[in-house]
């Protein structure tokens, strides 16, 4: 049965709140896709193929026998100490010194800005925003009628900001990430406003190529001396690198800000999966790294790929920037060219997905761009699909034909 598009029943009431939170169009694009013969370079999806599913299938028998009944038995709303203790010490290897008392575990970082959301925005206390951002994330500001301010909004709006939400390193959806000077520009204006930074760090360990870029908590620490003066929350997953179905997130933050996230933890689900952290835990340990090299190189690998088909089957007036690490490219069509209505003849007749990139903005007002993931698919399987969307966007769109071009990757 498919419940994205059902509307609710006339017999019941509903909040103000669930009646005006419309169906989220990934779900709705995801909904088609369980089919073979389309291509879909739609999900944020890692390929289930590089899954370490051998070390996953020890770490939660080894939870299981190690921990007895601890890991089936309710705990601390904050996190198991063994993975708090673990986070806390993967964080300090990435240029944070903190604890464990630094640490509450989330059921994936998507819980993590739910949670950050509800302490520090409401009606009045409003969110900035890039333009476009993770659509699950202004889903969420939606879904809690929170007020949406972009960056570059002048002025900046009628309510002041509780917070802003970031995604600096190869931002979903498009892939750009934020300079150091970027970031400590925004903890200037933080600052002077008096908002928190929520760091949406999905991404931070798919690098392809370039220096690592310091996080904005890294930064804050280094500015105020220690993580007890900050005002950036850092939330990061274990989705994207090992895998999204252990449900792993953490927020990584002064104590005082985590207290109060804490206490929306305990109301939203007690706490996270104990046999999920107890294993995760002991995925962070020996292995993780070499696991996420193997990550990069293949991903590395599929993006050059998909670049490359790009370069030599789209025309120059259809643009994309080559992304510095994550799952995205952001493809730009010609202004007038609506990526919705093309979405359903890419369906039914060249059987290719991708996500239309109106979703992403908060005002959805540009509809000419989409999303394309470059992590799922091997490489011819994503030139064949490229192909086919190509050749729909000229014979049926009036897109012209692409000249071929000197040297690879020519327009990345
Ligand atoms: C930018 C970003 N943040 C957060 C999430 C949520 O991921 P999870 O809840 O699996 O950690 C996603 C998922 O695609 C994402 O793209």
């Amino acid at each position: 049965m498919n419940f994205v598009n059902r509307t609710p029943p006339q017999s019941v009431r509903v909040s103000q709140i669930a009646s005006e939170l419309a169906p989220n169009a990934i779900r709705n694009v995801l909904s088609v896709l369980d089919r073979p013969d389309i291509i879909s370079f739609a999900g944020g999806i890692p390929d289930p193929t590089l899954f370490p599913r051998e070390r996953i299938r020890h770490a939660f028998a080894n939870a299981l026998e190690d921990s007895g009944s601890d890991v089936l038995q309710y705990g601390a709303s904050q996190g198991h100490p063994d993975l708090r203790q673990a986070l806390a010490e993967h964080m300090a290897a990435r240029g944070v010194p903190c604890g464990p008392e630094n640490i509450l575990v989330t059921t994936g970082s998507q819980q993590a800005i739910e949670l950050c959301t509800r302490v520090f925005a409401d009606r009045e206390l409003s969110v900035l925003v890039d333009s476009p951002s993770y659509l699950g994330a202004l889903q969420v500001f939606r879904g809690l009628g929170v007020p949406m301010v972009e960056f570059s909004d002048q002025p900046p709006g009628a309510s002041s900001p509780g917070m802003a939400y970031v995604v600096p390193d190869f931002a979903n959806p498009t892939g750009y990430t934020l300079s150091e000077d970027q970031r400590l520009a925004l903890l200037g204006r933080a600052d002077k406003e008096g908002f928190v930074v929520i760091e949406d760090a999905a991404y931070t360990e798919l690098r392809y190529r370039s220096q690592r870029t310091k996080s904005i908590l890294q930064l804050d620490c280094e500015r105020t001396g220690a993580i007890e003066g900050t005002r950036t929350l850092y939330c990061g997953t274990l989705s994207k690198t090992l895998a999204p179905g252990i449900r792993i997130g953490w927020v990584c933050a002064s104590t005082d800000l985590l207290t109060l996230l804490v206490r929306q933890k305990e109301n939203a689900d007690l706490l996270t999966n104990p046999i999920s952290q107890a294993a995760a835990a002991r995925l962070l340990g020996d292995g993780f790294d070499t696991h996420v090299d193997r990550l990069r190189d293949v991903y590395s690998q599929r993006l050059d790929a998909l670049l490359e088909a790009i370069a030599e089957l789209f025309p120059a007036e259809v643009e994309c920037r080559r992304p510095d690490g994550g799952m995205f490219v952001w493809l730009t069509l010609p202004e007038h060219m609506d990526t919705e209505a093309i979405f359903a003849k890419s369906i039914q007749a060249s059987k290719v997905a991708y996500v239309p990139g109106r979703e992403f903005f908060s005002r959805q007002n540009q509809r000419h761009h989409l999303r394309l993931n470059f992590t799922l698919n091997p490489e011819p399987k994503a030139r064949d699909g490229l192909k086919r969307l190509a050749d729909l966007l000229h014979d049926e769109f009036g897109l012209s034909r692409a000249v071929p071009r000197s040297g690879p990757g020519g327009k990345a």
